[in-house]
């Protein structure tokens, strides 16, 4: 062997430095048109992107009753929540807030985590007894898969989308090979979202008790249902979709985010006396968390005072008017054969998907004109279905609208002409 190579022999085998790797993994997702980025867009351009969709966020009347609660507090009423809620973060204040929001839902108690994701976790986490079962719908959020990866659950299955014959067939699969789910000693947890933060569409919910009902006749099945997108938007006043079905006493825990529609922060998760006192004994992600301080729970505070009351109707009105027009205008678009684009959307859902297979060109197509859209692309959604996704919110007009659907048109013109130049 020439003793030159020596030296270049050690240098390629010279272990990469973690920024290397870190590199080269952001190298392979920029490859794949997969690498995420911060952005900030102009603060003039439409909102079609945000979850903010009674547009609360910028409401007068929630401005108002938010900077009220925060001024008619004594000047020694501390701001800061001051430690984790088992320690000095707890307050009257954020009980009778539970005890409202449990209210509201129609709940038998309620327990405030300091977001959806810390919810999700701190649920799945700990409240599947080791050897238990979960099922859950292919398209969970993130924090439901960390929280189920953390779990001392025996299995994990996952059912087809929004399908109760899946759900049906994965089921019947898993109880004809485990005694212990028909004698009822193993517990079978069903894991749903209300309303698809990404796909729009509501959960057949009511179906899917009822395959339970059937297959698992000793009781030993429990719905989670995730409602953080429905959260303001759906159900009575707002109270989500299991309470607009009535089957809030069949649910075994119900997730409500704060961060979308009601223009806040944190979640609750709504669930039994005895499941609440669990959660505060096992839940890691609220027991070593410093908790909400009292200028949050003050704006959930509001935003829930402004569903009971009856204030967020004529908002949840405007966008159901809203959404009749988009779909309306979307069905109008002239399409051309040779370009792959197709629109989906649940009817009375504030959540469109435009299928394409160019979907940051869309996107970025209709931010050049002043529309904020995203491009949602794998791994937040499976591969094969990237899309452009479009939220609607009482603020928008159907002038918005018209220049949105307007963008999307020249878009698919211009991209029309180029795939045929490339023919
Ligand atoms: C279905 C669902 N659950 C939970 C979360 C997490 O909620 P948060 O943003 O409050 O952490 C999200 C957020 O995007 C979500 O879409």
């Amino acid at each position: 062997m020439d003793s030159r190579s020596r030296p270049e022999c050690a240098a390629s085998t010279k272990p990469k430095t973690l920024v290397d790797s870190l590199t080269s993994a952001l190298v392979k997702r920029e490859a794949k048109s997969a690498r995420r980025r911060l952005t900030v867009l102009p603060r003039t351009a439409v909102d079609f992107s945000s979850n903010d969709f009674l547009s609360l966020s910028s409401s007068r009347a929630y401005r108002d009753r938010f900077l009220a609660h925060l001024n008619n507090t004594p000047e020694s009423f501390p701001f800061a929540s001051g430690g984790s809620r088992l320690l000095d973060g707890n307050s009257t204040y954020a009980e009778d807030l539970e005890h409202f929001v449990a209210g509201f839902h129609e709940a038998p108690t309620a327990l405030l985590f300091n977001s959806g994701f810390d919810a999700n976790v701190g649920v799945l986490s700990s409240i599947p007894q080791p050897g238990d079962l979960i099922l859950y719908d292919e398209l969970i959020h993130a924090s439901a898969h960390e929280g189920m990866r953390l779990s001392r659950a025996g299995a994990r299955k996952m059912f087809a989308h929004s399908s109760p014959t899946a759900l049906r067939d994965v089921l019947a699969a898993e109880i004809d090979k485990d005694s212990e789910i028909q004698t009822g000693t193993r517990n079978v947890f069903i894991i749903v979202e209300s309303l698809y933060s990404m796909d729009g569409d509501v959960a057949p919910i009511k179906e899917f008790i009822q395959v339970v009902d059937e297959l698992l006749p000793r009781q030993n099945g429990y719905f989670i249902v995730d409602e953080a997108h429905a959260t303001g938007v759906f159900g009575p006043q707002g109270a989500g979709v299991v309470q607009h079905l009535g089957v809030q006493d069949r649910i075994f825990i119900r997730v409500h985010t704060f961060g979308k529609a009601l223009a806040s922060h944190g979640a609750v998760v709504l669930c039994g006396p005895e499941t609440r006192d669990y959660l505060i004994n096992y839940a890691r992600s609220l027991i070593y968390t410093t908790a909400l301080g009292f200028p949050f729970l003050a704006s959930i505070r509001t935003a829930y005072e402004l569903l009971s009351s009856g204030e967020t109707e004529s908002l949840r009105n405007r966008v159901q008017q809203l959404i009749g027009h988009l779909h309306k205008r979307l069905g109008s678009l002239q399409i051309s054969q040779s370009v792959m684009f197709e629109v989906d959307h649940f009817p009375t859902s504030p959540i469109f998907s435009l299928r394409t297979s160019q979907p940051r060109q869309l996107a970025s197509a209709c931010q050049k004109d002043g529309y904020i859209v995203r491009a949602i692309m794998p791994p937040t959604i499976p591969e094969g279905s990237e899309r452009v996704r479009v939220c609607l919110h009482a603020g928008n007009t159907e002038e918005q609208i018209d220049g949105l659907v307007q963008s999307i048109q020249s878009w698919l013109e211009r991209h029309s002409v180029e795939k045929g130049s490339k023919l």
